[in-house]
């Protein structure tokens, strides 16, 4: 069944955090908002304080704040007392090494409880924290690890001797390397993390943070040149706490799932900070994607409130809507879901299967929260990501003779843009001052996303402006993809895309011109592959490679990747004025 609204009730509406959207846009204020959060002394203010010892601090300390769910089934919880305590060990043991104030924590983890609590510990520390997703490979962690100056590496003994050992030494500033699922010996210039915790105190003192101060550091991709760190500030959590209220409807009873992975931001803004200052009670799986399993965890866990992407939707969709139903689900309260385009065919597949709708936002590594949204008390448009925060202004631009003007006309389409302000906004791009300004003109913020906006202030994604890919929810940069591939030694060039995949949204193609005197030939094609797996991992790496004897370049030598993509799906070429002569 098609819908074109599904309306919301007065019973839909009743409770909810934000139950009257044009009320709570005029009467909001980020100073008001701030007020909702403890604060240190002197105006200083620091994340994992406000998610953790604040509430040990109020006598909510027995709360559980953590269920997890290892791979096996086990379960291990936290309560808001235990995380308090976990995270004075891992600051003490920080301490200990002398990391302090504003040294770069990385962790390269998977979804295992010593994740969550370096996370928290690092930032209670005063520390920058920085996590890297688990599935990513050698060259894409040395990048990232690189660029933010990495002091300190929180990883498993298997993880640091494939994807970190082979290139420790070139990494002057990395000193510290703590090991979980550690052997008895641990490897040269390493140390066992467990070991380290156990003779660690338990009590500690926050250390005095700023608003302003470095707290996070989060890689995204752009279309060219190396993965950016976006900087974030202690001062993010206030946005972090209240569009967790208002976009996912968070109360201090409810059971939160969020499923992304804390490698990228959404499994650390929601998947760790949000849930925690609401003191709700966040539910982390160890485990990959299994339909059953998911199905199994809302039912058992008693979610009440469900976060998760258009990746996932699709594959439980794949399944039908009957498997759903042999589950009591009766729990869920709100579904949300981020991170791509979920189109109307999700939404009705959620009212078809749960009996509610999906409900989609928008929001990006660099705006550190969520921006636009589809709210429990308002209409949804299936196929619209809803309307901006409280706080937040949006606006569809475009450039008109070297200026940015907002174009108002309902449905017409430009670039999302946000007036700049919010406290969770990035900062900087670490060490990219130039990149950084670019992002910005006009007073606003230019997303570098399309998307229009109807009659009622509800807005549209259209497409992205540049050739960034996103596949399975995962943003990747073609840059970054080409520059391995063209590390072996029988490839001179190569373009990178995404095209259209019906699981994962976009999927990674590499084409690839080899040198002269090399045969393409598919034991090579497989080859190139195996080189680009190991080498990025298989989040980043391309499915796909297909030979070419020339690839489609600008005079100047760029490669045209939105022409690649234009063969490639039979679309037409646009304007090709650009491309080198003995292309046309
Ligand atoms: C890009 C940001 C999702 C936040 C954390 C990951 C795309 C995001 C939607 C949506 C269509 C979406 C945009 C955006 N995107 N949400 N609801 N509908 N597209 O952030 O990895 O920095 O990716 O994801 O293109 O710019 P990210």
């Amino acid at each position: 069944m098609a819908w074109d609204r599904i309306r919301k009730t007065p019973q839909d509406r009743a409770g909810a955090c934000l139950d009257d959207y044009d009320g709570c846009v005029t009467s909001f204020s980020w100073t008001q908002a701030r007020a909702l959060l403890d604060g240190l002394p002197k105006d200083g203010l620091n994340i994992s304080y406000e998610a953790v010892d604040r509430h040990v601090r109020a006598g909510r300390g027995g709360k559980l704040a953590l269920r997890w769910i290892g791979r096996d089934d086990e379960i291990r919880d936290f309560s808001y007392a235990d995380l308090a305590a976990q995270t004075n060990r891992f600051a003490n043991v920080l301490k200990r090494f002398g990391v302090s104030k504003g040294d770069r924590v990385y962790s390269l983890l998977g979804r295992s409880p010593e994740l969550y609590v370096a996370a928290l510990g690092a930032l209670k520390n005063g520390s920058v924290f920085s996590p890297l997703f688990s599935a990513f490979g050698p060259e894409p962690i040395k990048a990232r690890m690189a660029i933010g100056g990495a002091r300190v590496l929180i990883t498993s003994e298997a993880f640091y001797l494939r994807k970190v050992e082979p290139w420790r030494r070139e990494l002057d500033s990395l000193e510290v390397v703590l090991l979980t699922e550690c052997s008895a010996n641990p490897p040269a210039g390493t140390e066992d993390l467990g070991a380290a915790m156990a003779a660690a105190s338990d009590a500690f003192e926050t250390v005095w943070t700023a608003p302003e101060d470095m707290a996070l550091l989060h890689f995204t991709s752009g279309t060219t040149g190396r993965p950016k760190g976006a900087v974030h500030v202690h001062d993010a959590v206030v946005a972090h706490h209240v569009t967790g209220r208002y976009a996912l409807d968070l109360h201090a009873d409810d059971i939160f799932w969020c499923t992304a992975d804390p490698g990228w931001i959404t499994g650390t803004s929601y998947g760790i900070v949000s849930p925690l200052t609401n003191a709700a009670t966040m539910i982390v799986d160890q485990a990959e994607f299994d339909a059953e399993r998911w199905y199994r965890i809302l039912q058992d866990q008693k979610v009440t409130v469900w976060y998760t992407a258009p990746t996932a939707i699709r594959m439980l969709m794949k399944l039908g809507a009957d498997i759903p139903k042999r589950f009591d689900l009766s729990s869920l309260r709100l579904i949300a879901s981020v991170g791509e385009p979920l189109n109307p065919e999700g939404v009705a597949w959620g009212m078809e299967a749960f009996g509610k709708p999906i409900h989609d936002n928008w929001w990006q590594t660099e705006t550190g929260g969520i921006m636009i949204s589809n709210f429990r008390s308002m209409d949804v448009k299936p196929g619209s990501m809803g309307r901006p925060l409280p706080g937040i202004t949006a606006g569809i631009v475009e450039r008109r003779n070297g200026e940015i003007c907002e174009i108002t006309k309902p449905m017409a389409m430009g670039e999302l843009a946000l007036r700049p302000g919010w406290p969770s906004m990035m900062r900087a791009y670490l060490h990219e001052e130039e990149r950084y300004r670019k992002c910005f003109a006009g007073g606003w913020y230019l997303t570098g996303d399309l998307a229009m906006r109807d009659g009622e202030g509800y807005y549209w994604f259209v497409g992205r402006s540049d050739d960034v890919i996103k596949s399975a929810g995962h943003l990747i940069g073609p840059f970054e993809v080409e520059s391995a591939l063209m590390e072996h030694p029988a490839v001179a060039e190569v373009g990178v895309i995404g095209l259209p995949d019906p699981a994962a949204g976009e999927m990674v193609k590499a084409y690839v011109a080899l040198k002269s005197g090399i045969e393409a030939s598919e034991a090579l094609r497989k080859e190139l592959l195996g080189h680009a797996r190991k080498r990025l991992g298989p989040a980043v790496a391309p499915k796909d490679i297909a030979f070419r004897q020339n690839l489609p370049k600008t005079r100047s030598g760029k490669i045209m990747r939105r022409l690649l993509k234009a063969r490639e799906l039979g679309l037409p070429e646009g304007d090709i004025s650009t491309l080198e002569s003995e292309e046309r």
